[in-house]
């Protein structure tokens, strides 16, 4: 047996839940912050449920921690003592490591303590214990989850928690001139997915306006062909490398075997991107990486993943479909061209 705190976007725990419950079966949930924080019981231990959740990382599961201890909240200093000396007790988990401690809280919690002033408290502690208390790029992190009455805490590695930021909520700092948000988007997808952007030459942008994403692979050196009948912003323009096709991307005249990386945010019904990405795909070198954004229009989003990567798959192998911290009603694939 082992517990879990798991965390999706807002509205899609179940979702979250409906896969983990498929892949531990007899799992155990109660909802902590209604669609969005729940608690996890599995039937398995620490390790096995790790990897069983890291063998088929569901698409709704933004992150996880282990819940290895459990404080009363009393809603007074004492709150804090006891985090201390939990975190005093732990000296070898933590002793000569980089360890971030996270800290996030539901609206209705009795811990009368931010999440600044927690942290302030705990990295004085980490200090004293010879632990080397950071922010960026973390060994260990102390993740506490500030519940209505309870205190859960978990230790973890960046990789178990499936992300090195609180919850999974990716920031990035938002730049000035910045064209849209949903450059985020694509930001995110390449730290998640593990990709470097600049190591591609030519990118084919469907569904590019009003063009965060053209303006980020233009950034990164890439010769970018953007495609959509709405305007690019005109920032863009100033890039030789930009090559800018006004029309619908079923319209678009493409050269055969062009493209290493195509990028799709169309926000449109999946089964007509799905033929519309089918349809130009000898524009693609084989191997190319793809981004694609796929909207989920009805209840069943699940089963519209499993229909559009089944659609896709004569053409591309899915790599990765996860719901990103950026993404709203939507989720991210990240496949490669056969
Ligand atoms: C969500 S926006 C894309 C935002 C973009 N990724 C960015 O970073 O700025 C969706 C775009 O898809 C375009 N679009 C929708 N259907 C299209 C089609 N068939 N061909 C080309 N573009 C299309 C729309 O005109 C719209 O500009």
């Amino acid at each position: 047996m082992s517990q879990w705190i798991g965390t999706a976007n807002q509205q899609y725990a179940p979702y979250a839940m409906e896969e983990l419950r498929r892949l531990l079966e007899g799992a155990g949930f109660t909802q902590l912050a209604p669609g969005e924080v729940f608690l996890m019981n599995s039937p398995l231990g620490r390790e096995e449920t790790l990897q069983t959740i890291h063998r088929n990382e569901p698409i709704f599961l933004r992150h996880v921690q282990p819940v290895d201890r459990t404080i009363e909240i009393e809603g007074n200093a004492s709150d804090l003592e006891r985090l201390s000396d939990m975190v005093r007790h732990a000296v070898l988990t933590f002793e000569y490591k980089r360890t971030a401690v996270h800290v996030r809280r539901t609206s209705k919690t009795a811990f009368v303590y931010s999440a600044a002033d927690t942290k302030a408290v705990l990295d004085a502690v980490l200090e004293e214990i010879d632990a080397e208390p950071v922010v960026q790029d973390p060994e260990v992190i102390i993740a506490i989850y500030a519940a209505d009455k309870e205190l859960y805490i978990g230790f973890g590695t960046p990789r178990d928690m499936l992300s090195d930021w609180p919850g999974g909520s990716v920031r990035f700092q938002r730049e000035e001139g910045q064209i849209s948000r949903a450059k985020f988007k694509l930001l995110e997808a390449e730290r998640t997915f593990g990709l470097q952007y600049a190591k591609h030459q030519q990118a084919l942008d469907i569904g590019a306006a009003p063009g965060g994403w053209t303006s980020l692979l233009l950034e990164r050196g890439l010769r970018v062909t953007a495609v959509d009948p709405a305007e690019l912003h005109p920032s863009l323009f100033a890039y030789p490398t930009l090559t800018y096709l006004k029309s619908n991307a079923s319209d678009a005249k493409l050269k055969d075997d062009t493209y290493d990386l195509l990028v799709c945010d169309m926000s449109w019904s999946p089964m007509q991107m799905c033929r519309l990405i089918l349809d130009l795909e000898s524009a693609l070198k084989k191997g190319a990486t793809a981004i694609i954004t796929v909207k989920l229009m009805h209840r069943k989003p699940l089963q519209t993943i499993r229909d559009v990567v089944s659609r896709l798959s004569t053409e591309f192998v899915l790599q990765k479909a996860k719901q990103l911290f950026h993404n709203r009603e939507e989720i991210t694939l990240h496949l490669t061209k056969k």
